[in-house]
């Protein structure tokens, strides 16, 4: 299978990811998660990256999708679900044209909604594993032991680009520029919607149902 997860900051796109992956064995393709390995790698992709980044506006589409081309190439045979990307129309038609140029298409577009007012909560509760990536939150889903990561004990850090004032701006940068990418694949095909409102478990429930079904027709 091919997904996309779309939602805004805080929707749940990375919690879902995780465990849709280790149901399906897909790969998972977090555009988020790669510029920030580029970034504590100090590459050139990295440093280009980081003010936009570190004030919540998007990094230029030429830059994301010859990144995004790159990571999707190694997997596009077993599968994989792309988080955080496409972000923009522009980068969802760059997608279709180069599936399409190998035969290929996206099987299902994952639509998580959350309203704007549970958004920071979610942002300043979230603590995440340097290590291993983990993604915990203070109120709504803790480690068992406060600070430190289930898997490895490493100590729980915040993301930079979660301080409320840049949270106030990626906001704004989903409604004005992310959202119509919604529009754009409804007029294509179907998008899947998910009441993100709800706890983590009850949405991993809709979503691993929607895709069973999915994976049923595509047999
Ligand atoms: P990215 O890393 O993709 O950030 P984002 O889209 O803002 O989304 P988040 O990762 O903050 O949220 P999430 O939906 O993954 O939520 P999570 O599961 O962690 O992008 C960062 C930056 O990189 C962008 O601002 C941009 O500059 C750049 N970038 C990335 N992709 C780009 C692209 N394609 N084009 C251009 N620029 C790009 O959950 C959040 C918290 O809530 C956690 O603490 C979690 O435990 C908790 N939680 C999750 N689900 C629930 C639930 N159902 N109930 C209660 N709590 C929950
Ligand atoms: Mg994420």
């Amino acid at each position: 299978m091919r997904i996309v997860i779309l939602g805004a900051p805080g929707a749940g796109k990375g919690t879902q990811c995780k465990r849709v992956v280790a149901e399906y064995g897909l790969a998972h393709l977090s555009s988020g998660d790669i510029l920030r390995r580029e970034r504590s790698e100090g590459t050139e992709l990295g440093k280009e990256a980081q003010s936009y980044m570190d004030s919540g506006a998007l990094v230029p589409d030429e830059i994301i999708v010859k990144m995004m081309a790159s990571a999707i190439s190694e997997s596009v045979e077993s599968g994989f679900v792309l988080d955080g990307f496409p972000r923009t129309v522009n980068q969802a038609q760059e997608l279709d044209n180069s599936l399409q140029s190998s035969g290929q298409k996206i099987d299902a577009i994952i639509n998580l909604n959350v309203d704007d007012e549970l958004v920071s909560q979610r942002m300043t509760g979230r603590r995440s594993c340097p290590e291993c990536g983990a993604v915990y939150h203070i109120e709504n889903l803790k480690p068992k032991v406060e600070g430190k990561c289930d898997n490895d004990d490493a100590d729980l850090v915040q993301r930079a680009d979660d301080a409320l004032d840049v949270v106030a701006n990626r906001l704004k940068t989903y409604h004005e520029q992310t959202k119509p990418v919604v529009g754009y694949y409804k007029s294509n095909g179907t998008v899947i919607e998910i009441d993100a409102n709800k706890d983590a478990d009850e949405v991993t429930g809709f979503v691993l149902d929607k895709l069973e079904e999915l994976a049923s027709a595509l047999k």
